[in-house]
């Protein structure tokens, strides 16, 4: 008994004694700047871009105003109740924090809200990337039946015709009517004021190149595990990397719901490639906490079962029966492989999500 309480006590010392020495070679290896961290390591090999801080662009403060202003007019909606605004709301990030986003006569709609930022760094727009602009996605709300249910060119009439919008379309376009290209670009220069929100992760990644180890010491023993974590063992850098925190690539991850209630056949929507049934845009993970909920569905409401998702290898559904012989039953990616991380390692993960 003596003995196995001794064996026990030795054991408990031991893995304390060394988890506090990982984590104090941890904190002495990130402190040195990023240049000096471990290695990113991705599910193929392939090396992908690090952690930065998201640009700030500075379009003209003409077009941001007269943008504001369009972006929170419910007269870009058939009945005059949805704007923008409705949806993407400023004190919320842009998000709505809602599951699915509810649109004009209080319809459903089957997409989780995205914030808005970084919108220069996109290269394709939406959930399944059907706008390759932001100005061609800026007028999709407005036409939607869903969301605003209204012809650009009525909406750009009602504009046209209301004297408050004259002053700001002169110092904007030098002209008091719009064109709906001008409309667009207005909107995108609002757009492209918004910053991803002031977290935790920001202000780290903000200092980590001045002052490393400050920056360093802001974050507790879970959370720079965490990170190390995302970045080495997770492999989550293998999509979501660069100063999004997203690859602008489609990948199944296995949530499309294939033949089911709540099917979403994503990318396949836009390019109508059997092949891309299923994919959807790796999303960014800066101010993840103010997306709540999340996926493409908003199905997700907890940050462990996400984690646990990817920890066996992504979600993996089988076809039905009657699924059996269907040449395009999606099939969730390979760079999606079971990550072997124990209970501690997992908790440390979430902990790092939570700042983002
Ligand atoms: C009814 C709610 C609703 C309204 C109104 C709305 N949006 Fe959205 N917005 C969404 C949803 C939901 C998505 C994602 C849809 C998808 O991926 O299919 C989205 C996507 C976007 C995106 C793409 C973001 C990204 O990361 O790809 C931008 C930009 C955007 N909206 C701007 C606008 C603008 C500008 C307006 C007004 C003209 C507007 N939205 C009106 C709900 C709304
Ligand atoms: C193969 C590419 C890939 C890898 C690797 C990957 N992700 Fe993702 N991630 C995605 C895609 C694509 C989505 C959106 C899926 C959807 O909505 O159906 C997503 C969504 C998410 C979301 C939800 C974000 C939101 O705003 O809705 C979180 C959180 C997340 N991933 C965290 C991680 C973590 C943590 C790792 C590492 C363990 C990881 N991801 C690895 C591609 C990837």
């Amino acid at each position: 008994m003596i003995k196995v309480i001794f064996v026990a006590l030795a054991v408990f010392l031991f893995t304390a004694d060394s988890k506090a020495l990982n984590n104090k070679d941890l904190r002495a290896l990130y402190s040195k700047g990023q240049a000096h961290w471990p290695a990113i390591q991705t599910s193929d090999g392939r090396s992908v871009e690090p952690m930065s801080l998201l640009p700030v662009a500075s379009p003209k403060p003409e077009h941001v105003a007269l943008g504001d202003k369009l972006f929170h007019d419910v007269q870009l909606s058939r009945n005059n109740t949805v704007s923008c605004a409705t949806c993407h709301e400023r004190d919320k990030g842009f998000h709505d924090g809602r599951t699915t986003a509810i649109g004009i006569d209080e319809q459903i709609g089957t997409r989780n809200t995205p914030a808005i930022f970084g919108i220069d760094q996109w290269q394709h727009f939406f959930w399944d990337g059907r706008a390759s602009t932001a100005e061609q996605q800026a007028l999709m709300p407005i036409e939607n039946p869903i969301e605003m249910d209204l012809d650009p060119k009525i909406a750009l009439a009602r504009v046209n015709k209301d004297k408050s919008y004259r002053a700001f379309n002169k110092s904007a376009f030098n002209s008091s009517t719009l064109t709906t290209e001008q409309m667009a670009k207005a909107l995108v220069a609002f757009e492209r004021t918004l910053s991803a929100p002031n977290t935790r992760f920001k202000l780290f990644i903000l200092r980590v190149k001045s002052s490393p180890k400050k920056a360093v010491m802001q974050l507790s023993d879970n959370e720079l595990n965490g990170l190390h974590l995302f970045r080495t063992k997770a492999k989550c850098m293998t999509c979501h990397n660069g100063p999004l925190l997203s690859d602008n690539k489609f990948h199944n991850t296995g949530l499309h719901y294939y033949g089911r209630h709540f099917e979403d056949k994503g990318r396949f929507d836009a390019t109508n490639n059997p092949d891309h049934i299923g994919q959807f845009r790796t999303p960014s993970l800066l101010g993840l906490a103010i997306s709540f909920p999340w996926m493409h569905n908003g199905l997700f409401e907890d940050l462990t079962g996400i984690v646990s998702m990817y920890n066996h290898g992504g979600a993996r559904p089988r076809p039905r029966k009657n699924q059996l012989n269907d040449p395009h039953f999606p099939k969730t990616t390979d760079l999606l492989i079971k990550l072997n991380l124990t209970k501690q390692e997992q908790a440390d993960l979430v902990a790092f999500l939570r700042i983002l």
